[in-house]
């Protein structure tokens, strides 16, 4: 998929921008989908039509980019070192492990799916 999604400054910091994911009807209910934008892959899971988690698809453990192929039953697991993640909460499924998914605020805006996406993806190794 693309890239060159339009994006706009955002109201909750000069680094944020606004990414627009397109129709939100275009995300089917329980079918995770990952987006590139230019800001990094995004992670859409649309539990219902008026429940959607928004993560940045990259993991927390080393940095993977994480893909919707690896996603089921409302679960995703990183097919680098197989950490899990529930798609409604972010969190790590992990025993010992507290670092979740990276959870982006949205909103739905004449039908479309607005994200906003913080300059660059936090670090998980902390470098
Ligand atoms: S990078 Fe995802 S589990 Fe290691």
């Amino acid at each position: 998929m693309s890239n060159d999604l339009p994006t706009f400054a955002a109201p909750h910091g000069p680094e944020t921008v606004q990414v627009d994911l397109g129709p939100v009807a275009g995300f089917a209910d329980k079918t995770p989908r990952v987006v590139q934008s230019s800001r990094g892959p995004i992670l859409v899971y649309r539990e219902s039509p008026a429940v959607i988690h928004v993560y940045l698809a990259i993991c927390p453990h080393m940095g993977n980019h994480l893909r919707e192929q690896d996603c089921a039953n409302g679960t995703l697991v990183c097919n680098l070192h197989n950490w899990e993640f529930d798609l409604r909460s972010g969190r790590s499924l992990n025993p010992g492990f507290t670092a979740g998914l990276l959870r982006l605020e949205y909103e739905v805006r004449e039908g479309r799916l607005i994200v906003e996406v913080p300059p660059e993806a936090p670090d998980p190794m902390g470098r």
